[in-house]
């Protein structure tokens, strides 16, 4: 069998996160995932309807949504697709869509390596992976997102001058991405660079940044967010 690498690793399951569902739908979210969700979705084709979007953004685990839909909001000359497994997540999501009729949103209800894996080599501007599952034990290390093959596959669908955004609050989860990054570029021969100056440059949150749930969690809990900005070459 003759499978693309960036295939193959679909079919390799990695679980990733925890919970898929939480407390019943309402009645309007069961009805938005039953009747919007199949007219945007994301899988099988990505950037369908984003020919004439000037970029294209990718929002890796997005939570409630509530970047994705403040970002999509202000940028409606721009595409932007996200990914989330956690059905209550995704419903919350769909309703504040539909509330604000927003057109340029694509979202999965899953996985997003199903997402980069229909995904062409570089073809998104920005991809935003913020406050990821920490997965604190070492025995649960497997599962976080940050691997060296996930990184391998976010850079093969950035365009050249496209940034990763990774932002998180647990020490040990910065240590361990930080790593991985820093590794994949010197083992590219720079290909993917680190966009700092200084100790600021970590602790400043992105331009026009509204925050998630998970930050506000992160502030209220006196843990301090890190923001890092790699730039494919
Ligand atoms: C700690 S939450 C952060 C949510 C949001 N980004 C925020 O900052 O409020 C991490 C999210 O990543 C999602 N997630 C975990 N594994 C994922 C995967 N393989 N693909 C997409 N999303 C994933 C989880 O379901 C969860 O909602």
């Amino acid at each position: 069998m003759n499978v693309e690498p960036h295939k193959e690793r679909r079919i390799e399951r990695r679980k990733l996160w925890g919970r898929a569902q939480g407390r019943p739908l309402s009645r309007h979210q069961a009805e938005m995932i039953d009747t919007l969700l199949p007219k945007i979705k994301a899988v099988p084709a990505p950037l369908s309807g984003f020919a004439d979007k000037k970029r294209v953004t990718l929002e890796i685990g997005f939570g409630g949504g509530e970047h994705l839909l403040f970002r999509a909001g202000e940028n409606p000359d721009e595409g932007f697709i996200g990914a989330e497994p956690f059905l209550n997540g995704v419903a919350k999501a769909l309703v504040g869509i539909e509330a604000r009729k927003l057109t340029n949103i694509r979202i999965h209800l899953g996985d997003v390596r199903a997402v980069l894996s229909e995904l062409p080599d570089c073809c998104l501007d920005c991809i935003y992976i913020l406050y990821p599952d920490p997965w604190p034990k070492p025995r649960h290390y497997k599962r976080r997102l940050i691997q060296d093959d996930f990184i391998e596959d976010l850079y093969r669908v950035l365009k050249t001058g496209g940034e990763l955004r990774f932002a998180s609050d647990i020490i040990s989860y910065v240590d361990w991405a930080l790593a991985r990054f820093l590794r994949f570029s010197s083992n590219t021969g720079g290909a993917f660079v680190w966009q700092v100056d200084g100790v600021q440059d970590w602790l400043t949150s992105y331009e026009g940044w509204p925050s998630t749930r998970y930050e506000a969690k992160a502030f209220r809990e006196g843990r301090t967010p890190h923001y890092f900005t790699f730039v494919k070459k």
